[in-house]
């Protein structure tokens, strides 16, 4: 798109992206003149905080025993699980590369239809310069060299690794053929109606958070806080100015790319190692995008956006086995409607966009001129496989006066996941006095129980309103049985960490389960505040790594068959 348009309809969609200021571009802040859009509003089903999700009895038919919230530096798990490494940061896996910092979203393809050997998935969302450059950044004036930035860039993104199972415990293939790395520069073909920022080609992916697997066996990765790497653009005085978050990269410094280019969901061809960006997806701060087969074959693909007061989204793909075509809606819950995001489907879309490639790429934008409910940083979307049920974790929204968060489920009408209608309520409320607070990734295994893991953050986690919850963990709830709707912790995170990126191996007897961000408060190498996963060695404390770990044991087989 050019600031040089013209047109009959250019005055109104300048004006319009004049008014909205911050808005007409994606930040992870809230455009201020959003909230003289008289369509937004705050939906019904937020929680109010602190109700408590756990009542207070004991669970004497318990034949477990759940955790306690710990602050231990350690990943602790319930007596009956147990776990091994796979992959930690910068471990070599073949081919010269090594794997990225900050696991988050896991997701695994069984090899050659074998159950203990496959092909996983991770991504690597962000990095601690700290670790992986050696940048003081925590220090007034660091300034980031070139050298330091092509280091960073290729830590980010995501891996796929080989791995099976020996003596029953999972392991990397190191030398492995299909070992492969995507980070910030490998290429990918944009899929668009018009070329974005004259081009039909990104290069990188980066902010890779969750993610989901298509019915073709394809990973898709998800773009979320991008802005932190190269950026964003908002439209101001006549053109689009670069505006940058408060925790910033500064690569675009030494590498001017379009952040146009990203925020979008990512589709990898495992076999191809071939990746393309689909922006028919929507452009936002994309947590992750949970694909299901609808009933004529097409795909459905759900979606949060990940700030405060924004939307969840749904895609409908156009044909089977493709997501490059469709339309994308966003969830108006206080009315139970889909609303879809087409230039055909609002007359004014048409004085605002040039055409659907711009739209798409101010999808928050459109969102909130028709209406979309405004929520509590809607992270991971799940669906009950059991009742069709789709769950969306609201991690929190602090300034609307809700630090802990809830599960919100939809109820499409007639269980058809192509209906544009649905209804919607809050199923679970985090709070002080619940077991849960801030929920962000989840998976249900194959009998509809979910395992939800936390994202309260580094810099708040043990303190204040987050006192009782202690450190981040992965916490277990029941589908049915005396105690369906419970919450019990089953996993603690080491220090500073956060637990990501759920998955089930097929089997359903192994949880996939990356550690993210261990020790990330550290100020310097000095002043460590973790040393997971490698502890002490030589009397030298070791730096911490972001790692993704297989969950086994017989407590794990017992909860997914309760
Ligand atoms: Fe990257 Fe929304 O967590
Ligand atoms: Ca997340
Ligand atoms: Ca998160």
């Amino acid at each position: 798109m050019s600031s040089n348009d013209s047109g009959s309809n250019e005055i109104n969609r300048r004006d319009f992206l004049g008014f909205l200021g911050s808005s007409a571009a994606i930040s992870t802040g809230l455009g201020g003149a959003l909230t003289l859009l008289s369509s937004c509003r705050t939906g019904p089903t937020n929680p109010s905080p602190g109700s408590p999700a756990r009542p207070p009895r004991e669970y004497k038919k318990l034949t477990w025993a759940p955790m306690s919230p710990s602050a231990e530096d350690q990943l602790l798990l319930a007596s009956g699980l147990t776990y091994s490494m796979i992959a930690k940061f910068r471990d070599p896996i073949g081919q010269n590369l090594e794997f990225g910092s900050h696991s988050d979203f896991t997701s695994f393809l069984p090899l050659d239809g074998k159950q203990d050997e496959g092909l996983l998935w991770v991504n690597h969302e962000y990095l601690n310069p700290l670790f992986s450059s050696g940048l003081q950044w925590r220090k007034p004036g660091a300034i980031r060299t070139k050298t330091q930035v092509d280091t960073e860039m290729k830590d980010v993104g995501g891996s796929i690794i080989h791995i099976k199972k020996v003596n029953q415990k999972w392991e990397l293939v190191k030398d492995s053929k299909h070992n492969a790395r995507f980070d910030a520069n490998t290429e990918f073909d944009l899929i668009s109606e018009s070329p974005i920022a004259n081009s039909k080609k990104a290069y990188g992916t980066v902010a890779n958070c969750a993610g989901g697997l298509t019915p073709w066996n394809h990973f898709l990765t998800c773009e979320e806080n991008f802005d932190m790497f190269f950026s964003d653009l908002e439209w101001k005085d006549g053109k689009y100015q670069q505006t940058f978050p408060n925790r910033d990269y500064m690569w675009h410094k030494y590498y001017p790319r379009s952040p146009f280019h990203y925020g979008w969901v990512v589709e990898i061809n495992p076999k191809t190692k071939k990746g393309k960006k689909l922006t028919a997806l929507g452009r936002f701060a994309h947590e992750g995008a949970t694909c299901v087969l609808a009933k004529d074959g097409r795909t459905v693909v759900y979606m949060g956006d990940d700030s405060q007061d924004e939307c969840i989204y749904k895609f409908i793909a156009d044909k089977p086995g493709t997501l490059e075509t469709g339309t994308l809606y966003v969830a108006d819950t206080k009315n139970g409607k889909w609303l879809s995001l087409t230039m055909q489907s609002r007359p004014e879309f048409k004085k605002f966009f040039k055409d659907q490639t711009e739209l798409l790429i101010n999808t928050r934008v459109a969102a909130h001129m028709v209406g979309g409910t405004k929520h509590d940083r809607p992270e991971d979307v799940e669906i009950n496989p059991i009742n069709n049920d789709v769950i969306v974790a609201l991690t929190n929204n602090k300034k609307a006066g809700r630090p802990h968060g809830s599960l919100l489920k939809i109820v499409e009408k007639n269980g058809d996941f192509l209906s544009t209608e649905f209804a919607a309520s809050t199923w679970i409320s985090g709070g002080e006095d619940s077991v849960l607070s801030c929920p962000d990734n989840m998976v249900f295994d194959k009998n509809g129980n979910l395992w939800v893991t936390t994202d309260r953050s580094d810099s708040e986690m043990n303190e204040g309103i987050y006192k009782n919850h202690k450190n981040n963990g992965l916490y277990f709830i029941p589908a049915k049985g005396e105690y369906a709707g419970h919450i019990f912790q089953v996993a603690s995170a080491p220090t500073d960490a956060e637990l990501t990126g759920p998955s089930f191996s097929p089997d359903g007897k192994t949880l996939f389960l990356c550690v993210q961000h261990p020790g990330d408060q550290s100020k310097s190498m000095d002043e460590l505040t973790s040393t997971w996963p490698d502890g002490i060695k030589n009397g030298k404390p070791q730096m911490p790594r972001s790692a993704v770990v297989a969950i086994q044991g017989p407590l794990l087989e017992q909860l997914v068959n309760s």
